[in-house]
């Protein structure tokens, strides 16, 4: 089943010029990108956007890291993306990522991973209409 995540390029991502690394790992595995624009979300804005990690001991420091910089937003899409995309991205914690995967390159801490991704299609919904608007996000013809 054709289906659609929504992707970022974390602030540290950004910040050290990964972006292109990034969006060639994107490519090579097939996800067509359909929409795309760089941010930078307010404390408020990445609370709203992380607020199903209210409460938890990591939340403030996650909102500051994702609310210090310029962020990649993008949706991309494919068969079953969700899950290969989270596969692309490694583990939350880079020391457990596998070689290849995003994290495994790049991340430095397991908070400044690089990239995120939605992990169910009710969150890719959530976090898709949360930067874009639907003339925003291109439909094959
Ligand atoms: P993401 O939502 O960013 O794609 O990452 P994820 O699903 O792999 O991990 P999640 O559990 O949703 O955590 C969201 C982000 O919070 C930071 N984090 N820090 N210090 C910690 O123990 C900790 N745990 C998570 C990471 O930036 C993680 O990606
Ligand atoms: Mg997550």
């Amino acid at each position: 089943m054709t289906q659609r995540t929504l992707a970022i390029i974390k602030p540290d991502g950004v910040s050290r010029n990964l972006v292109g690394a990034v969006l060639s790992k994107i490519e090579k595995e097939g996800f067509k990108i359909v929409a795309m624009k760089m941010i930078k979300m307010t404390k408020e804005q990445a609370k709203g956007f992380y607020r199903v990690h209210e409460g938890k001991p990591f939340f403030e420091s996650l909102t500051d890291f994702m609310s210090s910089g310029p962020c990649i937003v993008m949706v991309l899409e494919a068969e079953d993306v969700i899950n290969r995309y989270r596969e692309l991205m490694g583990a939350t914690n880079y020391k457990e990522a596998k070689p290849g995967t995003i994290r495994y390159e790049y991340a430095t801490d397991i908070e400044r991973n690089v990239v995120h991704g939605s992990d169910s299609e009710e969150s890719a919904r959530f976090e898709i209409s949360y930067f874009f608007n639907a003339l925003e996000i291109m439909t094959s013809p």
